[in-house]
């Protein structure tokens, strides 16, 4: 059965809420198939598929390319949409026309955008608009360049409390949940114990209402050059065994049969 929104925010105190990133057709229906309750087309994307040094690159177009391909799989996951940087950030107008591009042509449930009171007023707006909104605080990285890199967010008292003041805020707006990032445990555990949405963490210790991974990084997709975060939790190791498949295709035995013909 197809998962809703308020399904969503149902699950809060209930059971782990599980969310996973896709960005094409076959991921989609293995994460369907395997009832995660979330598919977040991650701007990840821009690193993790399209081969960017940072998800600051990745545009509207690209992001919109690969949630078509998300939801023509035809998942029961929610499928929610991450907004790219500057693709929320200049006016409302904006904001509403670039997310409504995810929902009406891509299909999909809901949107994603980074960031707290800054940015009030655009989330208001796409509310306003019926468009769901996913938010995401702590290590936002769309603020790589503001933050001096990717580092753990809130850890000092002051820093917290804005935090939690942001979480807060996303949840008095309307927020159906939001991702928490790169933030001490006990800051999660705290924003988590004062909000009514769900919280889902990656890097944010256990005490979170729902955890959410990179598909690649799960499953071992990346080469060993690819150093994942601390908290990267490999399940497989699929990169090798690529590698090791096409080895064997290299040398399979219709070679030689070629070769017996030929001689
Ligand atoms: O883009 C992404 O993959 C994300 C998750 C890590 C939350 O934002």
């Amino acid at each position: 059965m197809k998962i809703t929104v308020p399904k969503i925010i149902g699950l809060k105190n209930s059971r782990v809420i599980s969310m996973m990133t896709a960005y094409d057709y076959p991921s989609s229906k293995a994460i369907s198939d395997a009832e995660i309750d979330i598919i977040l087309v991650g701007d990840s994307l821009a690193q993790v598929v399209l081969g960017y040094d940072d998800t600051l690159s990745v545009t509207v177009d690209e992001m919109l390319h690969h949630v078509k391909a998300v939801t023509r799989a035809n998942p029961n996951s929610l499928v929610v949409a991450d907004m790219p940087y500057m693709s929320y950030h200049i006016s409302e107008e904006e904001t509403i026309k670039n997310a409504a591009r995810f929902i009406q042509e891509g299909k999909a449930d809901a949107v994603k955008i980074e960031g707290g009171k800054k940015r009030e007023n655009m989330i208001k707006a796409l509310i306003n608009a019926e468009i769901p909104v996913m938010g995401h605080l702590g290590l936002t990285p769309q603020s790589k360049n503001v933050m001096g890199g990717y580092k753990i967010q809130g850890k000092t008292l002051e820093l917290a409390k804005e935090l939690l003041e942001d979480a807060i805020l996303l949840d008095s707006l309307g927020c159906f949940s939001f991702v928490l990032e790169g933030v001490p445990k006990v800051v999660a555990q705290t924003i988590t114990e004062q909000v009514s949405i769900p919280t889902i963490g990656i890097g944010a210790g256990v005490h979170v209402d729902g955890q959410v991974l990179v598909y690649h990084d799960l499953l071992g997709m990346k080469s060993k050059e690819y150093i994942d975060a601390k908290f990267v939790k490999r399940y497989d190791n699929q990169y090798d065994k690529v590698v090791e498949t096409m080895k064997n295709f290299k040398k399979e035995e219709w070679k030689k049969e070629v070769k017996k013909i030929l001689s």
